[in-house]
């Protein structure tokens, strides 16, 4: 028995060295600090000037249109920590914005994704071209990567690592426009047999009012949760957006102790769980409560022990009282004869 235990705990070692060494070889090499901080200063020097909260309020120039600058702000303190934030702006942006007025051409030598994650956009775009955004007619051609994915902002999962941040992020992304008229009319198709009349926005929250305390959800789950098809843990998350008929509808895919979470939004925070304390899912335990998902063997154990000592307690109040009663009602017995001799 112990020998058995032994042996699989040094077999998990194995696995744990087989499976960190196949994640280092698979990331790149870090980047230095001081490429970091030349980009940084570059950045600072020729872009951040103008397009930054202080740059607006102090224009190195007066023929700027402060209107059209104020809505192409970008904040160096949240851009630097994303995950572009040690690129040169012009990376991405390659020609046409060293000088002031910018060249019109400029829009049209943006990078796209697939430049630098050819490989990535190749995994992904088959799922994205299975999803609804893409299969609706009109929508694929204005859907693109950085409809959801600022490449300003954006942080991935995997280093945000906080279940509420990234949440926050992921599900700001879908209501910034499905929870926006404006937005969603932008992108949405023709109502049916009425050309020219935008299709109307469906209220997420009353869409959605067969799950209990709607907003303690959205606050604590993705819509990605429900509306993509679940992956193995260490693969990437499924661009596939899923329709209404295949959305996740069961409580118990995430109330249960085999909870889909721990492939989901627990997925990055899974791999270093340590059964904190001995909680079945303890990663989900220190990050919100969700009824079914948590249980923990030793407290089960007590509850049914406490039962138990309860019961004994009660069989052995009443044998006690039995006890007495006979032993009280001998003596009366005895007392009524009195004394014989
Ligand atoms: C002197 C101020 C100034 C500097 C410096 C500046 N910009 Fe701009 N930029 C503007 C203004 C103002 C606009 C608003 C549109 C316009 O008036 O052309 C703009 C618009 C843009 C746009 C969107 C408009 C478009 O379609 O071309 C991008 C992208 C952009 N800038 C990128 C950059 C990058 C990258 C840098 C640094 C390499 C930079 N800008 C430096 C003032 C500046
Ligand atoms: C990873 C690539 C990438 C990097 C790095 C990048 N941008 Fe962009 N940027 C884009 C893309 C793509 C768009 C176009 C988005 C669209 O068309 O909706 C864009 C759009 C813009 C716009 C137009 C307004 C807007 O917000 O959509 C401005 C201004 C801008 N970028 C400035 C900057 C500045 C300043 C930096 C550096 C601090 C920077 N960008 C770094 C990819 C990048
Ligand atoms: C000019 C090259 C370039 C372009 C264009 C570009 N990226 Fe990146 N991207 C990078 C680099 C470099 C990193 C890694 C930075 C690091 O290692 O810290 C990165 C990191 C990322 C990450 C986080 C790490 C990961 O791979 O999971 C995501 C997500 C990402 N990019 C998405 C996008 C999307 C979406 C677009 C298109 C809007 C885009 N990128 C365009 C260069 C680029
Ligand atoms: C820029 C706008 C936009 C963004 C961002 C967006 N959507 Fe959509 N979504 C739409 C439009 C427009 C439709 C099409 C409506 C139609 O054809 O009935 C749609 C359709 C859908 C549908 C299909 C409903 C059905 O069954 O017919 C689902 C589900 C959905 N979106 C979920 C999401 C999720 C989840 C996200 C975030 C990961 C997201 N959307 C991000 C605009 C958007
Ligand atoms: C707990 C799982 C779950 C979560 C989380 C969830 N959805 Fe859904 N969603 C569903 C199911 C199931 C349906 C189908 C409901 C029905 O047919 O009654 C649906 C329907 C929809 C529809 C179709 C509307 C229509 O009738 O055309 C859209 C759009 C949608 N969801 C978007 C979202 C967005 C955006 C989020 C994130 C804020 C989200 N969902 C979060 C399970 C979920
Ligand atoms: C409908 C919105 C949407 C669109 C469109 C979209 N993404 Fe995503 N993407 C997400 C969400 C939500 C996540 C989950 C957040 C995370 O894992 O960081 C994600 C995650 C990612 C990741 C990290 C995956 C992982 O598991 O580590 C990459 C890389 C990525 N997207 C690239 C792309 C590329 C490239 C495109 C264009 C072909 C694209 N995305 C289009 C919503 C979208
Ligand atoms: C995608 C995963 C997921 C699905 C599916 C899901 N839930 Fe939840 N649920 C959660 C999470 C995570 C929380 C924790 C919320 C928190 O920490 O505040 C929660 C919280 C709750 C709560 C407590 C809400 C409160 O007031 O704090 C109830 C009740 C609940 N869920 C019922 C349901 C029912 C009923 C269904 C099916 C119709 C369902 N859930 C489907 C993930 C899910």
């Amino acid at each position: 028995m112990a020998g058995l235990r032994i042996g699989s705990f040094i077999g998990s070692l194995l696995i744990c060295a087989a499976m960190s060494a196949a994640t280092w070889a698979a990331s790149d090499a870090p980047i230095d600090t001081a490429t970091i901080e030349k980009n940084r200063k570059a950045n600072a020097e020729n872009c951040f000037n103008c397009h930054s909260a202080d740059g607006i309020a102090k224009p190195p120039r007066a023929d700027l249109d402060l209107s059209k600058l104020k809505d192409s702000q970008v904040e160096p303190s949240v851009y630097n920590p994303s995950d572009h934030g040690v690129m040169d702006c012009r990376q991405c942006h390659s020609k046409g914005y060293e000088d002031f007025p910018h060249a019109p051409a400029g829009k049209d030598n943006t990078s796209s994704c697939t430049e630098c994650h050819a490989a990535k956009v190749l995994r992904l775009e088959p799922q994205f071209n299975a999803s609804v955004h893409a299969k609706n007619t009109g929508l694929k051609e204005k859907f693109n990567c950085f409809t959801c994915h600022n490449p300003h902002i954006n942080v991935v999962a995997l280093r945000l690592k906080d279940p509420a941040k990234i949440v926050a992020q992921d599900n700001h992304g879908c209501l910034e426009c499905h929870n926006s008229d404006l937005t969603f009319a932008k992108f949405a198709p023709d109502a049916e047999k009425k050309p020219g009349v935008k299709k109307k926005r469906p209220d997420i929250d009353a869409i959605h009012d067969w799950l209990p305390n709607t907003k303690a959800h959205w606050n604590a789950v993705r819509c990605v949760e429900c509306h993509t098809p679940e992956v193995a843990a260490g693969k990437m998350l499924s661009h596939e957006i899923l329709n209404k008929e295949k959305a996740e509808k069961k409580c118990l895919s995430c109330h249960s102790a085999n909870s889909a979470l721990k492939v989901r939004l627990y997925r990055h925070l899974v791999k270093d769980e340590q059964q904190r304390l001995g909680f079945t899912n303890s990663v989900i335990l220190s990050n919100s409560y969700v009824i079914g998902a948590t249980r923990h063997p030793l407290l089960d154990g007590a509850l049914i022990g406490l039962v138990a000592l309860t019961l004994v307690g009660v069989l052995a109040h009443g044998v006690i009282r039995i006890v007495a009663a006979t032993l009280r009602r001998d003596r009366r017995d005895n007392d009524a004869q009195g004394p014989t001799s």
